[in-house]
Parts: structure tokens; sequence; C-alpha cells
């Protein structure tokens, strides 16, 4: 059979070389471009890698045309139903689904690392209360590299492996007590009766002159959303992991980059600006409105939580997430929550609309998130921080995948559009 090949011809020279197209098991097939710059002596340009692949991957599979997400090739709805977010966390780490036993032990390994060295602690003291709860996610998670010096030998299997565990175990911990710091309440410490997400909503929520009495409705919801945002191939944030790890920085320096990268409204901050955009609409009679000025390219106002760089069809997870919406506000005794209803709105006419049609522009998972954490009693501001916990078993697996496979540094080429050489004039002859 014939290699299948792409041929590139300078036109300048004539010089024709075929470049292999390479088959993944899912998806659409990539040309390596590996040798081009020994062949024609040119860089390739693409901003914003819409059309490069950065690394070879087993993890995680989009298809943002079908509106398929896999993780280690199962579909997320069938996670998102079926399995809890620790098991996707192995799942994801090692994988395949756990037997029994291998889930166990799992499981009693995460437990057991829930809590963070009471030094730790104080660096939120060093905080403005008004800190922002990512700001303090950057600095406290880098930190922790400051705290094990047993296991940071990056080309130690087994210090990687110890490295994972850390940040799945102490990831909830660190999230709810630079929450509990914004709100003047002292922290929790981990409560190793719990399954992972009732111990991170009893973090969160619990006061030592209280019981907590946890809602199963509300702890499905939340473990959903921490499976649904536990990876997502090569997001921003992520290739922020794998291009800080490339260099082999330590995991914690590595996943504090990835959780500055998320903070922006592009991508993880989307579903704070969903709520922000709901409440400015404020009621479905003002929806007319709103989609109108969405639409005008002389208007900045875009619909949040509506279109996805990938996703070109409904995005898998957006669906999950309004049917836990409903469930949610009905657990609540919201059932009838008018920013609900007025998403559900904007959604349907959206739909119905040429320019969104067009566009393929659809919900994507950040669209109904923010109104389901609200409904469960999570700020706006730790909406993000929530995306942080779930993605941090992505971020530290697909580091895992590049260490082992052996790293090379990242750095990509540039098209340089600056100054030509000139000379240095002195200060007085200037
Ligand atoms: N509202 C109105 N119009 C939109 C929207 C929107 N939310 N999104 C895209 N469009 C329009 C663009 O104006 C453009 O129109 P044009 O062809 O007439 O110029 C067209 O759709 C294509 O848009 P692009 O910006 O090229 O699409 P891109 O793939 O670069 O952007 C993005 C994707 C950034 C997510 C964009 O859809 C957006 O800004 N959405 C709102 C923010 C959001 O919800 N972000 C969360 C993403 S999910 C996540 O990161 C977890």
């Amino acid at each position: 059979m014939a290699e299948d090949t792409v041929t590139i011809c300078d036109n300048r020279t004539g010089k024709t070389v075929k470049l292999p197209i390479i088959h993944g098991t899912e998806g659409v097939p990539v040309v390596d471009v590996s040798t081009f710059y020994k062949e024609f002596g040119m860089f390739t340009l693409d901003p914003g890698f819409r059309s490069t692949a950065a690394c070879n991957s087993k993890i995680t599979f989009t298809d943002g045309d079908q509106g398929i997400l896999l993780y280690r090739g199962y579909p997320i709805d069938q996670l998102a139903r079926q399995s809890t977010f620790l098991e996707v966390c192995y799942l994801l780490m090692e994988g395949d689904l756990p037997s029994p036993t291998q889930y166990t032990q799992f499981k009693e390994i995460i437990t057991h690392h829930t809590m963070v060295h009471e030094q730790l602690l104080n660096f939120y003291k060093g905080y403005r209360r008004d800190a922002h709860p990512m700001a303090i996610m950057v600095g406290v998670v880098g930190a922790l590299s400051a705290f094990f010096h047993d296991s940071l030998d990056v080309f130690n299997p087994r210090h990687r492996e110890i490295s994972a565990h850390r940040l799945i175990a102490k990831i909830p911990t660190i999230a709810a007590a630079s929450y509990k710091y914004s709100v003047g309440q002292p922290f929790v410490y981990p409560d190793n009766t719990l399954s992972y997400t009732e111990n991170f909503l009893n973090m969160l929520f619990s006061v030592p002159c209280e019981k907590m009495r946890l809602s199963p409705v509300l702890v499905r919801a939340m473990d959903q959303i921490l499976i649904l945002h536990a990876d997502h191939e090569q997001n921003a944030s992520t290739s922020t992991v794998r291009l800080a790890g490339s260099s082999e920085a330590n995991p914690f320096a590595a996943v504090s980059a990835g959780i500055g990268a998320l903070w922006g409204p592009a991508h993880g901050g989307a579903n704070e600006a969903v709520l922000t955009m709901l409440h400015q609409i404020g009621s479905v009679d003002n929806v007319d409105v709103f989609i109108k000025r969405a639409k005008d390219p002389d208007d900045p106002f875009r619909l949040m939580g509506f279109g996805h760089r990938v996703y070109k069809n409904y995005d898998p997870r957006a669906r999950i997430l309004k049917e836990s919406a409903h469930a949610v506000l009905a657990d609540v005794g919201r059932a009838d929550d008018p920013l609900f209803r007025l998403a559900l709105e904007l959604e349907r006419i959206a739909q119905e609309d040429e320019y969104f049609i067009k566009r393929k522009l659809y919900p994507n998972v950040d669209f109904y998130s923010g109104i389901i954490q609200s409904a469960i009693g999570i700020p706006t501001n730790m909406f993000t921080v929530i995306f942080a916990v779930a993605r941090t078993v992505g971020w530290i697996t697909q580091w895992m995948e590049m260490m082992t496979e052996g790293p090379s540094i990242s750095r990509p080429r540039q098209l340089y559009i600056g100054h030509p050489r000139r000379d240095y004039v002195p200060m007085d002859a200037r």
C-alpha cells in the first residue's frame, strides 16, 4: 500500500518534498512537518494552534464536529452517568478502569494524602482578605514544591506517581481553604470518613459550630462537574502545563502555571461570565435585544457560554449539565429559578437563529455549570477554582505522559516582524 503523504512544492525553487500523513486511532490525521525547516529552510506559522497538533496523546479524544468527548476511549456521558470522579481519576492516570481492589487501594491512597502541611496554611495569611481565590491557588500550589523534596526527581516514575497522588488528594483542601480565607471562616480539615466530593463540599461549607448535612443530589452534581472538567486534551491550560514541564520543571510548578492559564475568561473564567451575562439580561423579555447585540459585529457583546474552538456541535458536557441543573434546582427548592428559565430561553432562541446555526454556535460546558454551582452555594469567584480542582488530574496525567515519553523542551518558532538590525546610538546623540 502506498504511504500516505502530502506533497509540498516550493514554487520559488521547484523543490518538492513528500511529508508523511500519520493516522491516529480516532480523529483527523496529521501531517508530520518536523522536517519542514530542514527541507525548506522555512518555519510554519499557525498562531493559536488552529491546525497544529503539539504532541501524541492516549488520554482524551474530542471530535468537535460530532460533539464527542472520550476519556481513555470511554464516552463522557457514560462516565458522567455511571462513574465517580475518583474512578475517573484512576482511569485517566492509569489508562483503564480499576478493578474493585485497584479502586479500593487508589481511594485509600488519595484519602490518606488530603491533609496539607500546617506551614502551608501560613501562606494564606500573606494574601489580602479580598484576594481572588485563583491568585491564592496559583501561589499555594506552586509552593507545594517547597514541601516535597523527597519526590521531585521528575525522571523517577515513582516520584512522578507520588506527586500526582499528592496533587489530586490535596487540591480540594487547598481550594476550600482559599474560599474559607476569603470569607473569614476557619479552615476545615479533611474528613476521611467522607467520599472525595463529600469531603470537598464539607471543607467548603461546614463550620465548627454547626453540623453539616450534605444533600446526595448536590454531591452527585458536584461529582459530575468534576468528571466533566477532568480533562480536555490540549487546551490552553494543559498545553501550558506541558510547556512548563518540558523544561523539566517540577510538577507543582507546572500545574501552578496551568492554573494561571485557566484563570482567563476565554477559558476557565467563562462560567463566571455566563452568570454575569444572565444577570445583565435580567429577564426573558430582554432576550431578543441581547441576541441582536450578540450578532452585531460592531458590538463587543458575545453570548457567553456559547461557541467553542473545538466543538462545532452541542458540547456533550453541556447536555449533561443541563439535566443536572434541573435536578439541582429542584433539590434546593428553586425548580422555577428565573435565571435558569432565562438560560433555557436564550438557548432556545439562539438555536433557532440563522446566525448561530450558520456559525455552529452551541452551548458549551460553561453555559449551565455556573447555574448549578450557584445553586450548590458556590460563590461566583470560586467557579474557576472548582474547574482547577477537576482539571488537576488531567494536567498531571498529561504531564506524566509527556515525562514518560521523555520530554523535549518546547520552543515555538516565530515570524519576526520587528525592526531590522540597527546600531546602538549613544544617549547624547539621540
Ligand atoms: N456570541 C456571538 N458570536 C459568536 C460567539 C458568541 N459567543 N462565539 C463566536 N461567535 C462568532 C464570531 O463573532 C465569529 O463570527 P464571524 O464569522 O461573523 O466573524 C464566528 O462566530 C466564529 O467565532 P471565532 O471567534 O472565530 O471562534 P473561536 O473558535 O475562535 O472562538 C470562543 C471560540 C473563544 C470560545 C468563542 O466562541 C467565545 O468567545 N465564546 C464565548 C466565551 C466562552 O463561552 N468561552 C468558554 C469556552 S469553553 C472553555 O474554555 C471551557
